[in-house]
């Protein structure tokens, strides 16, 4: 497939980084068993490269929301579509999300399954646009701060295009 613009984070430097993060997960985990909850689409992709550098019990789980339909920027407006099949009362919650752009996403989907009352609820992300950083919205674990540029593959879609890049790429439009 022709790449849609300039490398911005190869294959090996994600598969890397994804090892160190499970492993962080890991070291704060012992002795309890999380449970992933992935966003789709976006997060599928990282959510089981993740799962896999994490050596412990876990289980996973999948949401999906709607917020930017096939435009490049926020709409301000969160959809669930596809709520979770697992009950997280009391359970260690992580999460998985493949960027912070706004932010509007995560404290939705945050707010959301903070009142269904899990025992911890954390957040994974891969990716976090420097905005999101420079306005201090906090994630607990994050894989890469990147510029505000939009950037596709690793999951992430161009209008549902370039997810199955192996590697993160800058959209140039
Ligand atoms: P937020 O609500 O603005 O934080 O946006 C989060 C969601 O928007 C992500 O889960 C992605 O699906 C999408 N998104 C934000 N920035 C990008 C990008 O640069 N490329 C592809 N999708 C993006
Ligand atoms: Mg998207």
């Amino acid at each position: 497939m022709t790449p849609p613009g300039e490398v911005l984070l190869s294959e090996e430097q994600l598969q890397q980084r994804v090892q160190e993060l499970g492993a962080e997960i890991c070291r704060d985990y012992q002795g309890k068993e999380p449970l992933l909850v992935g966003i789709l689409k976006g997060a599928a992709v990282f959510l089981v490269d993740l799962m896999r550098a994490v050596d412990l019990p876990l289980s996973i789980d999948f949401m999906a929301v709607s917020s930017y339909g096939a435009a490049t920027e926020s709409s301000g407006v969160v959809r669930i579509l596809k709520d979770l099949e697992t009950p997280i009362q009391g359970r260690d919650v992580i999460l998985v999300e493949d960027i912070v752009d706004s932010g509007l996403t995560i404290a939705y989907v945050l707010d959301m399954l903070r009142r269904r009352g899990p025992a911890s609820l954390k957040v994974c992300a891969l990716l976090v646009k420097e905005k999101a950083a420079n306005a201090g919205l906090t994630t607990d674990y994050v894989g890469f701060t990147i510029p505000d540029k939009f950037v596709v593959g690793y999951g992430l879609d161009q209008n549902e295009r370039y997810r199955n890049l192996p590697y993160l790429g800058l959209f140039a439009s």
